[in-house]
């Protein structure tokens, strides 16, 4: 069993997220964790709340908040939803922490005395109407390289460029709107991280069975060039620069956010005595870090943190894995906010319950390009895999299982080649499950865990105890215990998607463990199909899943603003 070191992307904090976020980090590093626990590994799960930086303190002056106290707020909001999709983070933490500026500051010095941080006096944009410098969001301004004309200053969303403040075409005033602007002197430090280039691209290339999207978007930036960045800003909200002359500025938050794997990590560790953090990130040997992100992330995971890490000539645990996904769409476009256009988490969690929406965004994630969400097609595959091929069959044995046979396990019938036949086709599918896990191959581990479910309802067809029952009472029992054996493996089994649903199916039979949940089948158990022994009582659970009707799907459209 290994040590793994699992993050999620770090939610900005201006704000709940979308589905997108959902799908494009947390869910699936939850997921994986959660698999790697099941499978006996010591996991450590780090999120945060990427609080710095401009998108922030717009929120703040919009929410009409000092930042601090909306900082505060929204992260308890996020934390909630998290909560309720039940990701299983060890810490939630923040990147405004103690922890982080100690951190984020070491790291500079450590960069600085290295070479790798200059001083550079650069042209920013100045707003008399405003009275400050307008860094990075602050201007809002037409993309010089796509033409996308809402640009923001410092990376068009629609290109995913980076871009400098002073690029941009039409630049405007994101606070008062001003496009009176001045370009003014200010003094900076800047990353020049073009030195590290060769070092990067050996480390790129030298990474074993990495996905194409995460290489390919690696190699694109090495290939361009690396351009040197500044990563100090005149703000006030941020971690402070300790450098003589930098009073006032603070660092970039794409130079604080990364470091917050490492500052979270401090933060659970500083929570209860006896952990440590620098295990898990300083000269951390014998241990494996996977990162999750959706792929507009890559680069700073790539080339940009990797850069500081190694720029500080410390012995900082580089990732082992990135998991990089596409993007999920509403109907084609994109989730926006202010259109009110596409599904947010909190809303997402009032209309159906969170099992669900696991289920579906991770059979449908955009591992190999992007995916359109549709009510139309969550509707589809939710009431006919959750709620016919899971949910049906778990009512259906049960209660037919109690109405005849009493509510313990049925014991006749003795198992012949129709069960050894299903046992060896239900091993297959859980060792190919595992195989899609461990790859991080979502979408087609949910496909595995679908043919599972799948499998007890052909088995069902083919032994039809329902009218078996009157003639071969014996048979009926054994067919009826079988699909038992297999409903008890699909509540382990289901536990890194559906957690929730999992939970409930354990509950149906009382193996005499308590609340202890059933352990992870091994080959043999889901071969054997006989763990669950006759005799052992159960109880007829409540509907898994309801199913979502054509209204709900007109009332959900009309909400949420679908366009065709
Ligand atoms: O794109 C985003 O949502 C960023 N807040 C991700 C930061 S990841 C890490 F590096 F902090
Ligand atoms: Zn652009």
């Amino acid at each position: 069993m290994a040590r793994h070191l699992v993050t999620s992307a770090l939610p900005y904090i201006n704000g709940v997220k979308h589905l997108g976020n959902l799908v494009g980090s947390l869910l699936p590093a939850d997921v994986y964790a959660r698999y790697l626990r099941e499978r006996g590994h010591e996991v450590l799960f780090i999120c945060a709340t990427d609080e710095h930086g401009t998108p922030a303190e717009l929120a703040a002056r919009e929410a009409d908040l000092p930042v601090p106290e909306y900082c505060r707020r929204q992260h308890e909001a996020q934390k909630a939803v998290y909560d309720g999709f039940r990701l299983t983070f060890d810490h939630f933490g923040r990147s405004s922490s103690t922890a982080n500026r100690e951190l984020t500051q070491h790291f500079a010095h450590r960069m600085a005395a290295n070479g790798y941080l200059a001083e550079r006096v650069v042209k920013q944009v100045y707003s008399p109407a405003d009275g400050r410098f307008l860094p990075d969001r602050y201007v809002v301004g037409t993309c010089p390289h796509c033409g996308y004309e809402a640009a923001r200053g410092d990376q068009c969303e629609n290109c995913t460029r980076l871009l400098d403040p002073t690029e941009l075409i039409n630049p405007r005033s994101a606070v008062s709107g001003s496009t009176d602007l001045e370009i003014r002197d200010s003094h900076h430090l800047f990353f020049e991280q073009s030195k590290l280039a060769p070092r990067l691209r050996e480390w790129i290339t030298s990474r074993e069975r990495w996905p194409v999207l995460t290489t390919s978007i690696a190699l694109k930036w090495l290939d361009e060039g690396l351009e040197d960045r500044g990563v100090t800003r005149d703000l006030s909200w941020g971690v402070p620069v300790d450098r003589d002359g930098f009073e006032g500025k603070v660092f970039y938050v794409w130079f604080d956010a990364p470091i917050e794997y490492i500052g979270a990590t401090r933060e659970w560790a500083e929570l209860e005595p006896g952990r440590d953090w620098e295990s898990w990130w300083y000269d951390a040997g014998d241990m494996r870090y996977t990162q999750f992100m959706a792929k507009d992330n890559i680069p700073f995971h790539t080339i940009w943190f990797p850069g500081m890490q190694m720029a500080t000539g410390e012995p900082w645990k580089l990732a082992d894995y990135i998991k990089g996904v596409n993007w999920l769409t509403y109907y084609g476009g994109k989730f926006s906010t202010s259109r009110k256009h596409g599904v947010f988490t909190d809303a997402a969690l009032e209309i159906l319950p969170s099992d669900t929406w696991r289920y579906f965004l991770v059979a449908n994630m955009p591992e190999s390009d992007d995916v359109s969400f549709t009510w139309e097609l969550l509707a589809a595959q939710c009431n006919k895999d959750l709620a016919d091929t899971l949910g049906n069959l778990v009512n259906r044995v049960l209660a037919f299982g109690a109405k005849r046979f009493g509510t313990a396990v049925p014991e006749g019938g003795e198992p012949g080649e129709a069960e050894h036949e299903l046992g060896a086709r239900i091993a297959a599918l859980v060792a190919e499950y595992e195989q899609h896990l461990e790859q991080m191959q979502f979408r087609k581990a949910a496909h595995a865990l679908r043919s599972l479910w799948a499998e007890a309802n052909a088995y069902l067809g083919i032994k039809l105890p329902w009218t078996a029952v009157k003639t071969d009472p014996a048979d009926a029992a054994l067919a009826v215990r079988t699909a038992m054996n297999l409903i008890a493996l699909f509540g382990p089994l289901s536990r890194p998607l559906i957690p929730d649903t999992a939970a409930r199916i354990d509950a149906i039979f009382d193996t005499g463990e308590g609340d202890t949940p059933a352990p992870w089948p091994t080959a043999e158990q889901a071969r054997a199909l006989d763990a669950l022994r006759p005799g052992t009582p159960f109880t007829v659970p409540p509907v898994l899943f309801r199913k979502i009707t054509p209204e709900d799907v007109a009332e959900w459209r009309e909400r949420f603003g679908a366009q065709d």
